[in-house]
């Protein structure tokens, strides 16, 4: 007697091939973002000048241990779906604004890049829970906690900048 792998078996069903691995390559850029996102945090949580530059340094450094989990369970659930984690060579940077500012004491030039790089995480794993949906809960459930880290850092970002608004020095 055979054992059929048919739909009960959800995302590891052979008949959902194309959808795995669709998702696997939606995972595999999440994963090079986070790890692009840990590069720049450990600079940006280095870099700035300045009395009140400390409480975003602060955040930065406990967020690059965050970020770096994240770009773990990516890897492990590219893993469980079959696919293979890539290598350093196939890195390619993107985060043209988390680039260390002209003057170290700059800190809003490091906010607004905060921000983007969230905002960019956040729309990206939209589009991976609903690509998930109906047929990957254990990855949707996955990014959906993830989704709220990367909502709350960039609400934490938003309120700095909005200090610094307030002020009119951004
Ligand atoms: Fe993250
Ligand atoms: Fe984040």
């Amino acid at each position: 007697m055979s054992v059929v792998r048919g739909a009960g078996q959800g995302i590891l069903a052979e008949e959902n091939t194309a959808k795995r691995e669709e998702i696997v390559e939606l995972l595999t850029r999440a994963y090079w973002m986070e790890i692009e996102t840990v590069m720049s945090y450990v600079a940006s949580s280095v870099n700035p000048d300045g009395v009140r530059a400390q409480e975003v340094i602060e955040s930065l450094a406990a967020d690059v241990q965050e970020e770096l989990g994240h770009a773990q369970q990516y890897a492990s659930r590219i893993k469980e779906l079959y696919g293979v984690v890539p290598g350093s060579l196939d890195f390619k940077a993107e985060q043209t604004y988390l680039q260390p500012p002209e003057t170290q004491t700059d800190i809003v030039h490091v906010i607004r890049g905060v921000i983007e790089a969230e905002t960019g995480a956040i729309e990206h794993y939209n589009r991976i829970i609903e690509a998930c949906d109906g047929v990957d809960w254990v990855t949707q459930d996955m990014v959906i906690a993830i989704l709220h880290d990367e909502e709350g850092h960039r609400r934490l970002f938003e309120g700095y900048l909005r200090e610094y608004e307030a002020e009119g020095k951004a």
